[in-house]
């Protein structure tokens, strides 16, 4: 399919009026809203801020970004190599980030993985770039703190939307071989270390794409493993 048709009917389904009968169906039919977890991210740093910290203070070369849209993040970061993967909008190759991972044999020291928000492209996503990553490297991940059930409502049905990210996240943490955290900042901040998990998750499902939100919403900050920025600085200093 070509670029402006999919350009059309991606903006067909996530128009107003459709955004609109999808949360009338969720609200109707599906998980019930059971309130919000209340995470203010006003008074937080952004994952522009982040990000530019950590590869200053890693002195990190190469930056890899998964969905860059209209490029607000992408053209913050100073590194001395840039790759940008977006099928639609903005970084430097257009492509999905699957296609863009089957070919790609380069390396990066910072990973940011903010393309399709759903739980099996985020955790393709993860595991693909762990493929990609320098030794001593990071990957964060956006949006992994949604507030109350239609924030992470797939099909999405409302403009604010985290999709379920957290999913993923959830099920890599019971992995012994990965570190991850979600820093409380910008909609979360999913940070991922490749060494031997410090805190396991110990949850035994089949089917992580099954969890609820009200299992999210009684757990997260255990699921999650969810720590302030002034915790994120330090971890990374100490990698
Ligand atoms: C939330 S926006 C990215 C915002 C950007 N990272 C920033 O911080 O300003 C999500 C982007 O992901 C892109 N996207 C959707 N599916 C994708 C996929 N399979 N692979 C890579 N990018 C994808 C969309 O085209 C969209 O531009």
């Amino acid at each position: 399919m070509n670029n402006y048709i999919s350009k059309k009917i991606y903006r067909f389904f996530e128009s107003r009026n459709i955004l609109k009968i999808k949360f009338l169906i969720h609200k109707l039919f599906k998980e019930k809203d059971i309130g919000s977890i209340n995470l203010d991210f006003t008074d937080k740093p952004s994952r522009i801020k982040i990000i530019k910290e950590i590869i200053q203070i890693k002195n990190y070369k190469s930056y890899l970004e998964i969905g860059c849209f209209s490029n607000e993040l992408f053209d913050q970061i100073n590194c001395e190599r840039k790759v940008g993967v977006d099928p639609v909008s903005g970084g430097t190759i257009r492509a999905t980030s699957d296609d863009f991972f089957k070919k790609n044999i380069e390396k990066f020291d910072c990973v940011f993985i903010d393309g399709l928000h759903r739980y099996y492209q985020v955790k393709k996503d993860i595991l693909n770039s762990i493929n990609s990553l320098n030794e001593g490297g990071i990957i964060l991940l956006h949006d992994c703190l949604p507030n109350n059930v239609y924030e992470q409502a797939v099909p999405r049905c409302q403009y604010k939307w985290n999709g379920d990210v957290w999913k993923a996240i959830v099920e890599l943490r019971t992995y012994k071989n990965l570190d991850i955290y979600t820093c409380y900042a910008d909609h979360g901040i999913g940070v991922v270390f490749v060494r031997p998990n410090r805190n396991q998750l110990n949850l035994n499902k089949d089917n992580f794409l099954k969890l609820s939100f009200k299992d999210y919403y009684e757990n997260y900050k255990e699921y999650m493993n969810l720590i302030s920025y002034s915790k994120l600085l330090e971890l990374v200093k100490a990698i």
